[in-house]
């Protein structure tokens, strides 16, 4: 017995809220914007905005962590139309992987080529302190299940996807830009996922460091992945709240991670801004 969805009930749902999304708006957003712990307030600088609560949207799954609103944005950021995701899905939350990439694939089929995933995340390194931001290169995703097993969506992206570039170096090399004319300090580095919801142990956080992850999170690869498999750029942006376990005198928790990070937001939002600017100075 298989423990999936079909494919075709999986492809009729992403329809259904994808056809509610576009008949809410008359404009066609072009980036999906998901925001990570902490950062829900970025979601203000939206102008003209049209919200979607997820429970508006037929087939959505609902948000459940503290700190993730569950609702989708739609609306103009530096003059851009975009759709803002105010609360993602975690594995840890219970939700399938299906479920967890299905806005993805949402907005896969609404035509968005494009995708910023924002999170919290821990920092390995000795060079990044809380608050700190880092541009994700690469990630570690092989320690967990894939989002594409199972019967492969033929409709968006081949059986074995390439994951050379899965964040656009394009990408990568404007924020980077953009940090250095805000003077905004902006570490790049491999994100390493673990499902969670427990944070690593001291000895897991050596483990994943001498495999080269800077920074540990529990969202944003299985997202990544499936927007790679569909052909999206992707640019990943992390908000370092915490040193990571067993590498300072602290212990962590959620309220620390939301705290740093609403801290963070506001540098958050300007290096956002900047990078999606488009004007001829911007
Ligand atoms: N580990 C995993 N996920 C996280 C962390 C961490 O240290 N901080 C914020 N999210």
């Amino acid at each position: 017995m298989s423990d999936f969805e079909s494919t075709a009930v999986y492809q009729r749902r992403v329809e259904a809220a994808a056809d509610t999304i576009q008949g809410a708006w008359q404009d066609q957003p072009e980036i999906l914007i998901v925001l990570g712990s902490g950062l829900g307030p970025l979601a203000d600088a939206v102008t003209k905005p049209v919200i979607l609560p997820y429970t508006s949207i037929p087939g959505f799954p609902q948000a459940t962590v503290p700190g993730h609103e569950g609702r989708l944005i739609l609306g103009w950021l530096q003059e851009q139309p975009v759709a803002v995701m105010q609360g993602r899905f975690h594995y840890y939350e219970g939700h399938s992987m299906q479920d967890v990439v299905f806005p993805i694939r949402v907005m896969q089929q609404l035509d968005i080529k494009k995708l910023i995933l924002t999170n919290a995340a821990g920092g390995t390194r000795d060079d990044m302190h809380p608050g700190d931001l880092m541009v994700i290169t690469d990630h570690i995703g092989m320690l967990s299940e894939s989002p594409l097993r199972g019967p492969n969506l033929d409709r968006f992206g081949t059986r074995f996807p390439d994951q050379t570039h899965v964040y656009d170096p394009a990408w990568i090399e404007r924020a980077q830009m953009c940090a250095k004319r805000l003077g905004i300090k902006l570490h790049s580095g491999v994100y390493a996922w673990s499902r969670g919801p427990q944070f690593e142990t001291p000895a897991e956080v050596r483990l994943l460091k001498m495999l080269g992850a800077d920074a540990l999170g529990m969202s944003t690869v299985p997202e990544a992945i499936t927007a790679s498999h569909g052909g999206m750029k992707v640019l990943g942006l992390s908000c370092i709240t915490n040193y990571a376990a067993g590498l300072s005198d602290q212990s962590l928790s959620h309220e620390e991670v939301m705290i740093v990070g609403k801290q963070a937001a506001e540098q958050t939002i300007q290096l956002l801004s900047a990078i999606l600017d488009r004007s001829p100075e911007g």
